[in-house]
C-alpha cells in the first residue's frame, strides 16, 4: 500500500498527509471516520456539541468504527467548556488540536502529556510568531479563498512566508480540492493540507442535499468573503447570505441556511463518498509527482 511520508504523517501517525476539515454543523462522526478509514486525519470542531455529553456521544460512535489518530478544533474560550471537552477529547484517544480561539498555551501540556499536537491556525507571520511563542507544534496556514473563516494572502505566498520567518511545520489550508492543489501546496514546503469544501459535497457530509448541489454547481465567483455575519472575514455562498445581516443566535436553526465554502467550489463536481474523494486525491498526487520528477532532464 502507498504511503506518503511528512513531518506531519510521523508525527499523527497517519498514512496520507490530508486533514478532513472540522467544519460546523458539517462534520460529524461518519464524515471524521470516513476520512480515518480512507488513511487521513478526520477531524470534529467542537463548537458543534451543545453539551460534553453530546461530544461524548460522538467520541464515542466514532471509537465504535475506527481507533484511527482523529483530530479536533478546540476554542480555548470561556464561552466554551474547554476543559471538560479537553479531558473528553484525551481520554478518547484525540491526537490532533487546531487551536482558532483563545490561548494554545492553557492545553499544550495536557495534549503532550498524551501524546498529542496542537497546531493554530493563523493568518499572517504576525499571528505565527505569536503562537510559536506560546510552544505550538505547529501552524496552520489559512489562505484567502478558504472556507470558513478566511485570510487575506493566497496559500502559494502563504505557505513558504510562514515556512520561512516562524520556522514550525505548516499545514496549507484554503484552495485545496484535488491532488494537484495538494502536490503544489507540499512542494511549497507545508507538511500536510486540510481540505473542507471538497468534502462538504459527499455522501458522509451533514450538509444538506440543496447544499450540497449548490457546492457541486458553484465558481468561484460565486464565494464572497464578508465579515457582515460573524465579524471576521469569512467565505459565504453569496446567495445563500443574501437575507442574513447579522449573526443568528449560538444554535439557531438559522445557522443551517447560511452556506459557507470556499473558491475551490472550482473543483467540486460530483456528490461523492470521502473515501473515493481521498482516494482520488492520492493517485493525482502521486502522477503529479511523477510527471513532475520525470520532466527533469539533465541533456
Ligand atoms: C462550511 C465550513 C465550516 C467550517 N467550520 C470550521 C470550524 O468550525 N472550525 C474550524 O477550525 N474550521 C472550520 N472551517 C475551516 C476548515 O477547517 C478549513 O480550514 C477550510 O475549509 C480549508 O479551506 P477549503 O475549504 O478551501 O478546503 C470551516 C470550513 C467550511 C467550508
Amino acid at each position: 500500500m502507498v504511503k506518503i511520508d511528512t513531518e506531519f504523517t510521523g508525527m499523527i501517525g497517519v498514512d496520507y498527509p490530508i486533514i478532513g476539515a472540522p467544519m460546523f454543523l458539517i462534520s460529524y462522526e461518519e464524515l471524521v471516520v470516513a476520512v480515518a478509514e480512507a488513511g487521513g486525519l478526520g477531524a470534529i470542531p467542537l463548537p458543534n456539541f451543545k453539551t460534553v455529553e453530546d461530544l461524548k456521544y460522538t467520541l464515542g460512535k466514532i471509537r465504535e468504527k475506527t481507533d484511527k489518530p482523529i483530530g479536533v478544533n478546540i476554542h480555548v474560550s470561556g464561552k466554551f467548556e474547554w476543559e471538560d471537552q479537553l479531558a473528553l477529547c484525551l481520554d478518547y484517544g484525540v491526537k490532533f488540536f487546531i487551536t482558532s480561539l483563545g490561548d494554545p498555551k492553557l492545553i499544550l501540556d495536557d495534549v503532550h502529556a498524551h501524546g498529542g499536537r496542537v497546531f493554530a491556525d493563523v493568518i499572517s507571520v504576525e499571528q505565527g510568531l505569536r503562537a510559536r511563542e506560546r510552544g505550538v507544534d505547529g501552524l496552520i496556514a489559512v489562505a484567502s479563498g478558504a472556507g470558513g473563516h478566511c485570510g487575506t494572502t493566497p496559500t502559494t505566498v502563504l505557505v513558504p512566508y510562514l515556512k520561512s520567518k516562524v520556522k514550525l511545520p505548516v499545514v496549507a489550508a484554503g484552495g485545496i480540492s484535488t491532488g494537484a492543489q495538494m502536490a503544489s501546496a507540499m512542494a511549497l514546503g507545508a507538511c500536510a493540507v486540510i481540505t473542507g469544501t471538497r468534502l462538504i459535497a459527499t455522501h458522509e457530509s451533514r450538509a444538506n442535499q440543496a447544499y450540497k448541489e449548490a457546492v457541486m454547481a458553484a465558481g468561484p465567483d460565486d464565494i464572497v468573503c464578508t465579515d457582515k455575519i460573524t465579524g471576521n472575514p469569512c467565505t459565504w455562498l453569496a446567495k445563500s447570505i443574501e437575507d442574513f445581516t447579522t449573526r443568528p443566535e449560538l444554535g439557531s436553526k438559522k445557522w443551517k441556511d447560511l452556506w459557507s465554502a470556499g473558491q475551490s467550489v472550482a473543483q467540486v463536481e460530483e456528490i461523492r463518498p470521502v473515501g473515493e474523494v481521498i482516494g482520488e486525491m492520492v493517485q493525482e498526487y502521486l502522477e503529479v509527482c511523477q510527471t513532475l520528477s520525470g520532466s527533469v532532464s539533465t541533456g
